[in-house]
Parts: C-alpha cells; sequence; structure tokens
C-alpha cells in the first residue's frame, strides 16, 4: 500500500485531514516524504491537495518545487489577504504549495495564530500536509503537533535510534499529537518508486 494509503487507514475511518510530517531531528527525509505524501493524497482527493512549508531551520519545498520563497506561510500569517498570492500551483495540478516566506522563528503565538490559518483552509482543502520541524528540535517544534488531526514521523532507518524515535513519539504524545504512522525512509533494500521520477 501507497504512503498516502496507510496513514489514511491508520486514521481509523476519521479523515485525517490535516497531517504533519515530522522526524526526530534533521536531514531523515521530512520534506521527501511530505512531498510525495501530498502527491499521494492528491490522487485519491477530488480537489486540491495543499502542501505547506513549515519547516523553519531548512524551508527546502519551493526549492524541490521551482518556486520563490516568498510571499508564503509567514507573510500570509502577517496578512492574510497575501494568502491567495502565496499558494502557488505546481506541475502536479491537484498539488498547491504553501511555502515558508520569509523566515522566522516558532513561538506559542505564532503557532496558535498557524492553527487558525489551518482551521479556515480546512474548509478549502481536502487534505493539508505540513513539512514541520524536527520534534526534537525545541518544545515549540513539538507543540503544533496538537493543531493537526494526524501526524507522521519518518524515521531513517539505518541512522535512527529506536531510544531517539521513541523520544519523539513521546514528546508529540504528551502535547496530544496523534501519531498515524511511522515513515521507514531510506530502507537500504527499498527506495519508493516516487524517487525514480
Ligand atoms: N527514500 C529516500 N531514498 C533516497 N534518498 C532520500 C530518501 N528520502 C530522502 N532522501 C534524500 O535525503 C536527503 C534529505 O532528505 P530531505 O531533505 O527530505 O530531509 P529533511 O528531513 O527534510 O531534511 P531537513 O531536516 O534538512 O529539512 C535529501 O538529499 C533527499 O534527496
Ligand atoms: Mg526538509
Amino acid at each position: 500500500m501507497s504512503l498516502a494509503g496507510n496513514l489514511l487507514s491508520a486514521s481509523k475511518g476519521q479523515a485525517a485531514q490535516t497531517i504533519l510530517v515530522t522526524s526526530s531531528r534533521r536531514g531523515e527525509g521530512r520534506t521527501t516524504a511530505a512531498a510525495a505524501l501530498a502527491h499521494g493524497l492528491a490522487q485519491g482527493a477530488s480537489g486540491p491537495v495543499l502542501l505547506v512549508d513549515a519547516s523553519f531551520s531548512s524551508p527546502d519545498l519551493h526549492k524541490l518545487f521551482g518556486v520563490t520563497a516568498s510571499p508564503g506561510l509567514v507573510e500570509a500569517l502577517g496578512d492574510v489577504s497575501v494568502l491567495t498570492q502565496a499558494i502557488r500551483l505546481t506541475k502536479d495540478p491537484k498539488v498547491r504549495l504553501l511555502p515558508l516566506g520569509d523566515n522566522a522563528a516558532i513561538t506559542e503565538a505564532w503557532a496558535a495564530s498557524f492553527a487558525n490559518l489551518l482551521a479556515s483552509l480546512k474548509e478549502e482543502y481536502e487534505y493539508i500536509v505540513v513539512d514541520g520541524t524536527p520534534a526534537l528540535a525545541s518544545s515549540e517544534a513539538a507543540a503544533v503537533a496538537k493543531y493537526f488531526d494526524g501526524v507522521a514521523l519518518v524515521v531513517e532507518c539505518a541512522r535512527t535510534k529506536w531510544e531517539v524515535l521513541n523520544l519523539a513519539r513521546d514528546k508529540i504524545r504528551s502535547v496530544d499529537g496523534k501519531i498515524l504512522g511511522v515513515v521507514m525512509n531510506k530502507r537500504r533494500f527499498y527506495v519508493p518508486r516516487i524517487f525514480y521520477r
């Protein structure tokens, strides 16, 4: 089953409309997994899927999709009228991208206004996939998990120790984040088909 299919069945019939993609540490494949998940979900969706870059320390989605970083999420949170301009079309007709914009740091106030924006975007998009920061990066990074219907935890198989993964899982659960599934990334004998395209 695909990554998207697996995560949807993990939500046990309850539609997980907003999904945070995180990992314990940097470089485990969050951005790659978030993009793959958005493409996967778009295939079964009736309308467009929104992919959002909220990876503060490493905003990369705009590079992957070949668009400018600004205006993006940060600007849209300051002035909601920027949102239409900030959301870009991509090569996948069913995937829209909201890049991060000008860099900022996550604060609790920022996270709360992000949560409000997510709630209003839910009325327009069937799925919203967010590339987040690593859960162990800071307490604010993990705290945003509570604003999502579900969390996908990306693990780089060969590198991440179980203890570190458990720490990330506990941190997400401690803020009431619902882990939908663990994405086992970079398995030696298995590279998802999407990377060959
Ligand atoms: N399944 C995979 N197979 C092979 N290479 C992969 C896979 N997933 C990711 N990579 C590669 O690993 C590197 C890190 O991936 P990616 O940028 O998605 O990680 P990240 O967690 O978003 O990193 P950061 O913490 O810097 O944001 C990239 O060069 C990417 O192309
Ligand atoms: Mg990234």
